[in-house]
């Protein structure tokens, strides 16, 4: 790989799109970052451009390249991670979306769901694909945009139906790795853990489940073929006459928090890590055997490598754990999200105020769309500091939730939990995770541990890394944090805690 001293990774995720670039010892060289609008046509609605998306990555791409003075053909590969089951349709002659994509968090396929559930399917699904039946996953979004989506409201395309389109092989539907790899290389290609996001996988036999596609009427042309998450055989280059000016092949491919898993060089069964951002996703490495859950989480797939067995993964899927913290500066408790550690530590306790920030529904291991966001225990001596710490508290208390959840399903004892996304900055934050958990967390140097993974799938593709040591040898840890605090008073609290969750559970009406 003479020259070829970098490997580049694209994280596109929810609210923005990175670029960075990292060295042989897992080191970042360059790095950029752009936001795109967040679009909410109606409540409970939430989309985005992907057209917007495209052009951010192209410019992100060209930014940090440019910032580190580096030149693409020093890139051995390219490697792609991002929000998951964020869903599109485009048009096969000429790549323009025919919508907006409807982002994970879009609720308005909700009462399909409620269908789902009323016709018995929920656990004939979930032997399937390992989900629980929500709209957070793709298959009722392109269920949806096939039926009503509007196409000329886009003013992109003319007046047809979409299902007629689809059925004659005119459109291609895709989460966004598929939608960058098109963009980039013009194949039509998702990998597995991005597959397995859709509900449209059966992750056991590892194809497009015929059924599902009969139920949620799905035509088979539309879908992108299905390729490990670190493939040899690559996706496709990029053009030396498009953006980059350089054919780079795109090698690797991981929805963003698979590729956590794979940046934290959580390889083996047993290895865990925690991603808070706007929400969190709790992942631990299961191996080869898909553990079906019996607690509330979801059975999905972790990575896969050229000619390897795939490694499934149980996941902890929590959908407000950072977004509490905009919240609180929404609503002008804080006037900045550092102000909090500070703040809830000028407090011994809560005084028994808990917040319950289910503000979009609870996911894992509750799975409730109606429940809504709580405040119990507040007397008139509450304070906003109380109101901050129970806010912390409540990230804390989710992410036991769905820890137990994982060692009952899992039947493994995790040891440490590894830690990463933005609000791991927080000290505070992390100390209270640990005394909550009874658990060592360990947080490394490098928290940029999505792109870091996206990279390590795209680079042992080229073998820019020989083997999987390597990358274990670049984790460093930053800082570990061991319990504290008197642990039967803690579990005390935990014990309160689920009892103002279901204070939440089946409050909206609509
Ligand atoms: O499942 C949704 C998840 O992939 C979103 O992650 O980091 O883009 O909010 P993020």
């Amino acid at each position: 790989m003479a020259g070829k001293h970098y490997v580049g990774a694209i994280d596109q995720g929810t609210t923005g799109t990175r670029f960075m670039v990292f060295d042989h010892a897992g080191q970042v060289v360059a790095n950029a970052y752009e936001k795109h609008e967040q679009i909410y046509p109606e409540p409970g609605w939430v989309e985005h451009d992907p057209m917007e998306i495209w052009e951010n990555t192209k410019s992100v791409v060209e930014a940090a390249l440019t910032e580190a003075d580096l030149a693409p053909e020093q890139l051995a590969a390219l490697g792609i991670t991002n929000q998951r089951e964020t869903t599109l349709l485009w048009d096969s002659e000429t790549g323009r979306p025919v919508h907006n994509a409807l982002v994970w968090q879009d609720r308005r396929t909700t009462d399909r769901v409620e269908e789902l559930e009323s016709e018995d399917k929920v656990e004939w699904i979930r032997e399937k694909t390992g989900l629980e039946a929500d709209a957070y996953f793709s298959a009722t979004k392109v269920e949806w945009l096939l039926d009503n989506a509007d196409p000329m409201k886009m003013e992109r395309t003319l007046p047809q139906d979409l299902r007629d389109r689809a059925e004659s092989g005119e459109l291609l539907m895709g989460t966004i790795d598929t939608w960058l790899i098109y963009k980039l290389t013009g194949n039509h290609i998702t990998d597995v853990t991005n597959a397995s996001r859709t509900m449209l996988y059966n992750i056991r036999e590892m194809e497009w489940d015929p059924e599902l596609l009969d139920e949620f009427d799905v035509p088979q042309t539309l879908l992108p073929e299905v390729r490990p998450s670190s493939d040899d055989a690559t996706y496709g280059s990029t053009d030396a006459e498009g953006f980059l000016g350089a054919e780079v092949p795109v090698a690797g491919a991981l929805g963003d928090q698979q590729a956590a898993l794979f940046g934290q060089t959580c390889f083996d069964e047993g290895d865990a890590k925690n991603t808070y951002g706007t929400g969190s996703f709790f992942l631990m490495n299961t191996g080869e055997e898909a553990v079906k859950s019996d607690h509330g989480l979801l059975t999905t797939i972790g990575f896969q490598r050229s000619g390897e067995p795939v490694q499934y993964a149980l996941e902890g899927a929590i959908f407000i754990t950072g977004a509490a913290i905009e919240w609180l500066e929404d609503v002008k408790l804080i006037d900045d999200p550092v102000q909090t550690a500070e703040l809830a530590r000028s407090v011994d306790s809560t005084d028994g105020v808990y917040v319950v920030p289910a503000f979009t529904g609870l996911g894992a291991p509750h799975w409730d769309g109606r429940a809504r966001g709580t405040i119990v225990g507040m007397t008139r001596g509450t304070e906003r500091e109380h109101i901050v710490r129970a806010t912390l508290e409540s990230i804390a208390y989710q992410t036991r939730d769905v820890a137990e959840a994982m060692e009952a399903d899992a039947g493994i004892d995790m040891g440490r939990l590894r830690v990463d996304g933005g609000a791991v900055k927080n000290n505070f934050l992390c100390q209270l995770q640990s005394d909550i958990l009874g658990t060592d967390i360990v947080r490394p140097e490098v928290d940029e541990t999505t792109a870091l993974g996206a990279a390590y799938a795209a680079g042992l593709a080229v073998d820019y890394w020989e083997t999987v040591d390597e990358l274990r040898e670049n984790w460093q840890v930053d800082r570990a944090f061991d319990p504290e605090g008197d642990q039967e008073e803690l579990d005390a609290k935990y014990d309160r805690w689920g009892d103002a969750v279901e204070r939440s559970l089946n409050w909206a009406q609509d």
